[in-house]
């Protein structure tokens, strides 16, 4: 019973339907292992465009679009809300393309190297001013993987110098085109993002709402907990904790859940990102509850996203119960298995409906 007269913590929440915001299915066999966690959470989620190849054309997003339906159950309602992977030669014309589809939400800007699969990203923004012409005339976000790729930045300072040399001249030039600040992990990142336009706003994951560096470093190395953004130490989670509680209308769920097979993230080179979709509302329930917040959930994970995105916010609602449950060792990954965020550990929080 939700309690609302005393101090002790509510036993149950009920929320509107959230989406995710920021979201890696992949492709093949591994599609259809992870997305129907997604859709059974979410109403909407917007994909990541990063596979091989990217998805760089409207043709590509759309028949990306089909398979993710094809992977899910067929009464589902869930929503993929596709983006374009934006690269050096994007023509303007694509954007119009686009946009006319009504099935492209946004588009995506990985700096080249900075992350998994952003080899065919932007080399250098400049390239693409005409293409962000577009974007901002015709109201197609710009989603950004903020990091600088220079190989003398130290990765723990890689978004910092991103604001510094790439977004404060990027919203500058382009002061209303929408930005979103994917996946921020700085104090740094939240402020500038309070301080920017109503143009500009943020994802936030629930691991980094819930981990700080030593997560993934002290006791031994955590492959598992290895994710770019890097994760950073406890004053940048404590930042992102009381922006994503303030109830300011810039910031949302994104999970940036980003499954890979257990032999690439155990080995000596092993690739970044966690996989949280299986229990993505849970996980973010936990870090608002131990902010004490739980009332500030829904506006974060359900009605700020639609809100920037200028969509309705869902129209169903879920219900979480507090309750311990043990997270699986493992879950299939097409041939392979992926290691979950948790394994072996508990959550908790539960989805009851
Ligand atoms: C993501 C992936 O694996 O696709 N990895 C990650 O660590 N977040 C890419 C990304 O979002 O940067
Ligand atoms: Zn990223
Ligand atoms: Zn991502």
């Amino acid at each position: 019973m939700p309690n609302s007269q005393t101090t002790s913590p509510p036993s149950s929440i009920s929320i509107i339907r959230p989406d995710d915001w920021h979201l890696h299915v992949r492709d093949g066999a591994g599609l259809k292992s992870v997305v129907p966690f997604t859709a059974s959470q979410c109403g909407r989620a917007i994909i990541m465009p990063n596979l091989t190849p990217p998805v760089t054309t409207t043709e590509q997003a759309s028949s990306y679009r089909q398979a993710i339906f094809d992977a899910i159950d067929k009464n589902s309602n869930f929503q993929p809300l596709m983006t374009l992977y934006l690269t050096d030669t994007t023509p303007p014309e694509e954007i119009e393309t686009a946009v006319d589809s009504g099935i492209v939400s946004a588009v995506k800007l990985y700096p080249a190297g900075a992350t998994t699969n952003s080899d065919a990203g932007v080399t250098d923004i400049k390239k693409c001013y005409q293409t962000l012409e577009m974007m901002q005339k015709l109201g197609l976000p710009l989603l950004v993987h903020g990091e600088v790729t220079h190989q003398d930045i130290d990765i723990f300072d890689r978004e910092k110098k991103f604001i510094d040399q790439r977004l404060v001249s990027l919203v500058k030039d382009f002061p209303e085109l929408k930005v979103v600040f994917e996946h921020i992990t700085t104090s740094d990142a939240a402020d500038f993002v309070i301080q920017s336009s109503s143009y500009v706003a943020a994802t936030i994951t629930a691991h980094h709402l819930l981990m700080n560096r030593n997560d993934m470093l002290v006791g031994g190395i955590k492959p598992h907990h290895y994710c770019l953004p890097i994760l950073k130490r406890e004053t940048h989670r404590e930042a992102l904790i009381r922006a994503a509680i303030s109830g300011n209308n810039k910031f949302f769920m994104g999970t940036d859940s980003a499954p890979h097979s257990k032999h690439n993230k155990e080995t000596a080179c092993g690739c970044a990102g966690m996989f949280t979709a299986f229990a993505a509302i849970e996980l973010y329930a936990e870090a608002f509850d131990n902010a004490d917040a739980l009332d500030k959930l829904e506006q974060f994970s359900s009605l700020n996203g639609p809100l920037f995105y200028g969509l309705e916010a869902n129209s169903d609602k879920i219900t979480l119960q507090r309750e311990k449950w043990t997270v699986p060792d493992a879950f299939d990954f097409g041939d392979d298995v992926v290691i979950p965020l948790r394994a072996g550990q508990t959550i908790n929080w539960k989805i009851t409906s």
